[in-house]
C-alpha cells in the first residue's frame, strides 16, 4: 500500500497546504486570508490569476474566442498577487480585475484548458517557493493539491453569496450581482475542464449563518 504523505519542498520537506474551494461569495477570500494568519502561511487568491489573465487577454486585445491566444497569453503574461496589488505585465490591475468586464469573461479564460495547465504549475511552483500556504479557488483540492493536509469546501445560500458580492460592488444593484453570479456559478461548475466540484475527502463547511472565525476555528481545530 502506498501512502500518500503530501506535497513536498525543494529538500523534500513536507509542506504544509491548506485548499479552499467553493463558488463565488462562499467565503473562501476572508477565511483563507484569515486563515494564512492564524497558521502564519502565505494566502493565494487563484481567481486573481484567472482575472489577470482576462484582464492581459483585453489589454491585448486577443480575441476571447481564440484559444490558443489566450493561452499565449496566460503563458506570457507577469502576474504579481501580494495582499494589497495585482500587477499584470507591469500594470497595477488591482482594481479592474474585480471590475465587470473581467469579472463577465473571466469564465470564459478559465474553461480553457492550456490556461488552467499553465496557472497550475504556477500555484505548485508559488507553494515550494514559499514553503506552503493556504490557497482559494474551484479546483485546489481537487487538481492542483489533491493531497493537501487540509482540504476545504465552503458553501452558502445563493441569497448570502449575492448579498456579498454586492456589497463588495457598489456600482451594481444586488438583481444584477445575482444574475452574474448565477451565471458565472453555472459556467463554473458545468465546464468540461477541472470544473467546481466538492473533493470527496474536503471538510464541507455551509458559511451562511457563521462568522469568519467561526469558520476558521472549526479549520484550525481540524487541523489538529
Ligand atoms: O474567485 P473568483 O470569483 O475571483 O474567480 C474568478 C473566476 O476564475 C471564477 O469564475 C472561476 C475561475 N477560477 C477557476 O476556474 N479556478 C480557480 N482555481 C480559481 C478561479
Amino acid at each position: 500500500m502506498s501512502i500518500d504523505a503530501g506535497p513536498v519542498g525543494e529538500t523534500g520537506e513536507l509542506l504544509r497546504v491548506v485548499a479552499i474551494d467553493g463558488p463565488a461569495g462562499s467565503g473562501k477570500s476572508t477565511v483563507a486570508r484569515r486563515l494564512a494568519e492564524r497558521l502564519g502561511l502565505e494566502y493565494l487568491d487563484t481567481g486573481a490569476m484567472y482575472r489577470s489573465v482576462a484582464f492581459a487577454a483585453m489589454a491585448r486585445e486577443v480575441d476571447l474566442a481564440d484559444s490558443d491566444a489566450i493561452v499565449e497569453v496566460a503563458r506570457t503574461s507577469d502576474i504579481h498577487i501580494d495582499d494589497t496589488s495585482v500587477i499584470v505585465d507591469g500594470v497595477d490591475a488591482t482594481t479592474q480585475i474585480r471590475g465587470p468586464e473581467v469579472t463577465r469573461s473571466v469564465s470564459t479564460v478559465a474553461a480553457i484548458s492550456g490556461v488552467r495547465e499553465v496557472l497550475r504549475v504556477r500555484q505548485q511552483a508559488w507553494v515550494v517557493e514559499r514553503g506552503g500556504g493556504v490557497l482559494e479557488g474551484r479546483d485546489i483540492g481537487t487538481v492542483v493539491f489533491p493531497d493537501a493536509e487540509l482540504k476545504v469546501y465552503l458553501s452558502a445560500s445563493a441569497a448570502v453569496r449575492a448579498e456579498r458580492r454586492a456589497g463588495e460592488v457598489s456600482a451594481l444593484d444586488y438583481e444584477t450581482v445575482a444574475a452574474d453570479l448565477a451565471a458565472r456559478d453555472a459556467a463554473d461548475s458545468s465546464r468540461q475542464h477541472d470544473p467546481l466540484t466538492q473533493a470527496p475527502d474536503a471538510v464541507h463547511i455551509d458559511t451562511t449563518d457563521l462568522t469568519v472565525d467561526e469558520v476558521v476555528d472549526e479549520l484550525i481545530a481540524r487541523l489538529g
